[in-house]
């Protein structure tokens, strides 16, 4: 008989998070470890939330209080389990916060690439039975639960083969015939709550490695005449657990590879998928270009035809349409108008903001800077605490001195200005509109509108000089 719809059954999370991440050889508790920049709980917590769950609660033990602290979610319960002891004793933590009548689905810390997807076709496989298993068919099965079926039987509901499950046997526990199946537990499963309080009690550690096995519910629920349904995972790597850091770099280079999928699959231009991280989100328009070792982190929006030089980072920014950022640039908290050009090796700071056709060559570092409309700062300056006019030239080696030690002070410089090479301009000052700066000055003074202005010690020739000789 088909039960209710999952729409109409509570759900309830137990995220198991206690183990230690030994081989992490860290500090940090293994599900703090990052991937793409997001704590790899979260990835798991995040898929709780969109299966719009009525709890969840996540076990934790090591280092917990750290967990907690960086994840601080008033949404989440948390639940202590002081000695790990197993899977079961694990579960057995949560279960006052679990109810009778929901399913209850378990899901590890330690997984970060499952996705809504398939654990919506488990629900739907648990609308069948008491107990939902997620397994997968592995090539190399080492070190997984295996899964014991009953021969023959065959499911005629299904296009995959799947015979009734009779239990799952442990690694360690398994002889050689039963190391030889690949259908492994991937350790997720979706269980009636009330069934889950009553055979927990039933759970022993008589195995060999002395722990209280969540697995065992299987031959519990069998006992009792249930059906276990199951799910067989179409994408392997959405069940693997992150153990050691060899693990945490191949589940980052997955994660990497499907979100540059993603955008290529809507039209961006990627020159090679394996060298592109994005670390958040971003929005692109059409006509996107990406070189290699681009970095993008935090939220971006990206415009239409827009070009990414290689080895450019660019956190939380907002680039408009036809900008060109050549190679080796640094962009944060930005935000680039159209027609711009950047780079190479240009570095934008916090709040940074090029109007329309406005250049930034190299070597040149901005920080909390208005530059308008056609501006240039082509090489080697640092424009600081800047309000700059439009079409304004910045010669080579321009640095505004908008620090005395203890205090920022602002520069202004007008419309058409034109700042000789290697000016220093001591704020606060401000450089009228259409001013033309003597290079090598060091003003400390306003200067005027539509006049030269520079300080330079006058030029001498001494005739009849001679160098020292030994
Ligand atoms: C478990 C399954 C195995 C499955 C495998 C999939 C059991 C007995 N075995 O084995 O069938 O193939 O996962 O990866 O369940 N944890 C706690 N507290 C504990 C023990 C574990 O919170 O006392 C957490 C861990 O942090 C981890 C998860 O539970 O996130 C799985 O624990 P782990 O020790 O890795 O399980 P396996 O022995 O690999
Ligand atoms: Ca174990």
């Amino acid at each position: 008989m088909i039960k209710s719809t999952r729409e109409h059954n509570l759900l309830d999370v137990i995220i198991l998070a206690a183990g230690k991440g030994t081989r992490m050889y860290s500090n940090k508790p293994k599900v703090l470890h990052q991937l793409a920049a997001k704590p790899i709980l979260q990835y798991v917590i995040d898929r709780a939330k969109e299966l719009g769950s009525n709890s969840i609660n996540v076990v934790y033990g090591h280092g917990g209080e750290q967990v907690k602290e960086v994840i601080s979610d008033a949404d989440l319960n948390w639940c202590e389990q002081k000695q790990q002891l197993g899977t079961a004793h694990a579960v057995l933590q949560a279960i006052d916060y679990i109810e009778d009548s929901a399913d209850v689905l378990i899901l590890y810390g330690d997984v970060p690439l499952l996705t809504t997807e398939t654990l919506k076709q488990l629900l739907i496989e648990k609308q069948s039975s008491s107990l939902s298993l997620l397994t997968a068919k592995l090539k190399n099965p080492t070190g997984y639960g295996r899964i014991i079926r009953k021969k023959g039987n065959l499911d005629k509901n299904s296009s995959v083969e799947k015979t009734s499950i009779e239990k799952i046997i442990e690694e360690k526990d398994a002889s050689g015939e039963i190391k030889k199946i690949n259908e492994i537990n991937s350790g997720v499963m979706v269980i009636d709550g009330d069934k889950l309080k009553l055979w927990l009690q039933k759970i022993n550690n008589k195995n060999a490695q002395g722990e209280y096995y969540l697995t065992d519910l299987i031959e519990l629920a069998v006992q009792s005449g249930e059906i276990i349904t199951s799910y067989i995972t179409a994408d392997n790597k959405e069940i693997e657990g992150i153990n050691n850091k060899i693990q945490l770099a191949e589940l980052e280079r997955e994660f990497q590879k499907k979100q540059a999928i993603k955008l290529m699959e809507a039209g961006v231009t990627i020159m090679d998928p394996c060298r592109f991280d994005l670390r958040g989100v971003i929005d692109t328009g059409t006509d996107v270009h990406i070189d290699v070792n681009v970095i993008i982190e935090g939220e971006c929006k990206i415009g239409n035809d827009v070009s990414i030089g290689a080895n450019t980072i660019i956190k939380n920014s907002i680039i408009g349409d036809g900008v060109t950022i050549f190679e080796n640039c640094v962009i944060e908290e930005s935000v680039i108008k159209s027609g711009c050009n950047i780079g190479p090796f240009a570095r934008l700071r916090p709040e940074t903001k090029l109007d329309e056709n406005a250049k930034i060559g190299n070597f040149v570092e901005i920080k909390k800077a208005h530059i308008a409309k056609g501006s240039k700062v082509n090489h080697l300056s640092y424009i600081g605490d800047t309000e700059m006019g439009e079409n304004v030239n910045i010669g080579a080696g321009t640095i505004t001195c908008n620090y005395d030690g203890a205090y920022k002070h602002v520069t202004k410089i007008g419309d058409n200005a034109f700042i000789g090479s290697n000016t220093a301009l001591v704020a606060p000052i401000e450089i009228g509109e259409g001013a033309t700066i003597g290079a090598g000055s060091t003003l400390s003074k306003n200067a005027e509108a539509g006049k030269l202005t520079f300080s330079r010690a006058t030029q001498k020739t001494i005739s009849g000089w001679k160098r020292p000789a030994k």
